[in-house]
């Protein structure tokens, strides 16, 4: 099937869901390796190709190979160019795909040059794969700006993946993914599409689960669009999973943390220092310079946090509680992040680049569902490690650092916020600001339950759990523009995508304004 052809350029108003429907006609042509890239019509490589990890001189190429009759080894040769038609050859080698590594490539390409597009492609068993089109990161001492995007949540059998189709035509340096690259969970048979398999819990299903994700084109087409950093939330391993506790307290859930943290290395384009340790564990937590513009700080908030608190009986994970009956949401002693993750952001916050971008994976500003004097808070999310937020806030604060920007995922909501080291105190200053982007396909909440609660959170300045789409970004020295992009029919894989809403935000001064 050919892909759908999306707009070259988004439109430039905002739009309701009328006029997102007329968006289809009159659109520019995606580029060639975009459009011509069909789901498994080279089957050795039907899932695709992949890269990551941008550096100024360097960048992660990923691809798996299919194939039940797959030798326990295969060669994969990899090519990187400075051309779309592979004539002006920069970079290229071999890399083993081995059996116990899902037949993986991870090839890490080298002596590049910084702030440069170049294209990729795999060889192996007489097959060719797609061609993908990279970016290295611009020089340490470059003036630069930056275009990127954020995603998460895209829960295949929640919706199509129209967001993705859209966003691989835009002209994008790069893409920050923010957590729920999979789902764990079988699907209710009146789904629009549907899971293979049931409850995923072992290595063997952690992979077909990655495996059918990566065989939707239109997820191909963005990937191979432009390279891409990545964290995970909690379904990449397990609903609500804190650290080494499972959602339902299940005994064995170190060893399938085990196996989903091996399969996420496995399908993901991270190098391969970053590959799990034999205790099971993989940091994924890392920084990125951007230039002279800006520092990319990706942190990890599953993998060392302290276990929710007050949770329903007999179960790990969260809950949502007054904090008159939860006491223990205001300890001092737990962290989101844990104490050395925690530290190591405190200390790498950069005082010289104008803009610090936090990504992150869920909601940072506090949200309560009903009156403060007794605020109703959700236990997974910041709200259950207020301390912990007020603490990298008040860093924030102190140290003056220029242009924080938390970007966010998880709750399945386009939220634009305030960000203060106090928000029980009225006279604490904004010193960051939020953009928490909405999922992919992932359902979000009823939009009136999230509407009623505005009144209680007056620092948000959006809150719409009825839009399903991304954000996307431009940053210059002076500002940040945000576009916060929506898809009008999540159920339609040709849907039309437009705009909801502009932000803008100014370097000198913390918080988003409408723009
Ligand atoms: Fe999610």
């Amino acid at each position: 099937m050919m892909l759908p052809v999306p707009p070259r350029h988004p439109p430039t108003t905002a739009l309701d869901r009328r006029q997102l429907l007329t968006l289809g006609a009159g659109v520019a042509a995606a580029p060639w390796f975009v459009r011509d890239l069909r789901a498994a019509d080279v089957p050795r490589f039907e899932l695709g190709i992949a890269s990551g990890h941008p550096r100024a001189h360097g960048i992660v190429l990923w691809t798996r190979l299919t194939g039940a009759d797959l030798p326990e080894r295969v060669d994969v040769r990899w090519e990187l160019a400075r051309d779309e038609r592979f004539v002006d050859i920069a970079a290229r080698g071999t890399e083993p795909a081995v059996l116990a590594d899902a037949h993986s490539v991870h090839a890490e390409a080298a002596g590049l040059e910084p702030g440069r597009t170049y294209w990729y492609r795999f060889e192996a068993l007489g097959q060719r794969s797609a061609v993908g089109r990279t970016r290295t990161t611009p020089a340490a001492d470059a003036s630069a700006r930056l275009r990127l995007a954020i995603a998460s949540c895209q829960r295949f059998d929640h919706g199509h993946y129209a967001a993705w189709r859209h966003m691989a035509g835009e002209d994008l340096d790069l893409l920050i993914f923010l957590g729920d690259y999979i789902y764990e969970y079988a699907s209710n048979p009146t789904a629009v599409r549907q899971h293979d398999g049931g409850l995923v819990r072992t290595l063997e299903q952690y992979r077909a689960r990655y495996a059918q994700y990566k065989r939707d084109p239109a997820l191909q087409a963005a990937h191979a669009a432009f390279p891409w950093l990545m964290v995970w939330d909690d379904h990449e391993v397990d609903n609500d999973y804190a650290n080494l506790q499972g959602q339902s307290l299940q005994p064995d859930f170190a060893a399938q943390r085990r196996a989903a943290y091996q399969a996420y290395w496995e399908h993901m384009p991270f190098p391969k220092a970053a590959r799990p340790q034999a205790d099971g564990s993989m940091r994924i937590y890392d920084r990125t310079d951007w230039g002279r513009l800006a520092r990319i700080h990706a942190i990890d908030d599953r993998q060392y946090r302290d276990v929710q608190v007050c949770p329903r009986p007999q179960r790990g994970g969260s809950n949502t509680v007054r904090l008159s009956d939860c006491p223990a949401l205001l300890d001092p002693k737990r962290s989101l992040l844990g104490a050395s993750q925690e530290r190591w952001l405190a200390e790498g916050w950069d005082l010289s680049r104008p803009w610090n971008l936090l990504a992150q994976q869920t909601l940072m500003a506090r949200f309560s569902w009903r009156e403060l004097d007794d605020g109703l808070y959700w236990t997974d999310g910041w709200d259950g490690y207020a301390p912990s937020r007020n603490r990298l806030l008040q860093v924030v604060h102190e140290r003056k650092v220029p242009g924080v920007v938390v970007l966010g995922g998880d709750v399945h909501a386009h939220y634009v916020a305030d960000l203060k080291p106090d928000y029980d105190d009225s006279k604490s200053p904004v010193v960051a600001s939020e953009f928490c982007g909405t999922s992919i396909s992932s359902h979000g909440l009823a939009q009136e339950r999230v509407s009623a609660a505005l009144k209680f959170n007056p620092h948000l300045r959006y809150a719409r759990a009825d839009q399903r789409g991304y954000v996307a970004f431009e940053l210059d020295e002076r500002a940040l523009l945000a576009r916060l992009m929506v898809v009008a029919q999540p159920d339609d894989p040709a849907s039309a995508v437009g705009v909801a809403a502009r932000f803008v935000v100014d370097a000198k001064q913390a918080g988003p304004t409408p723009a």
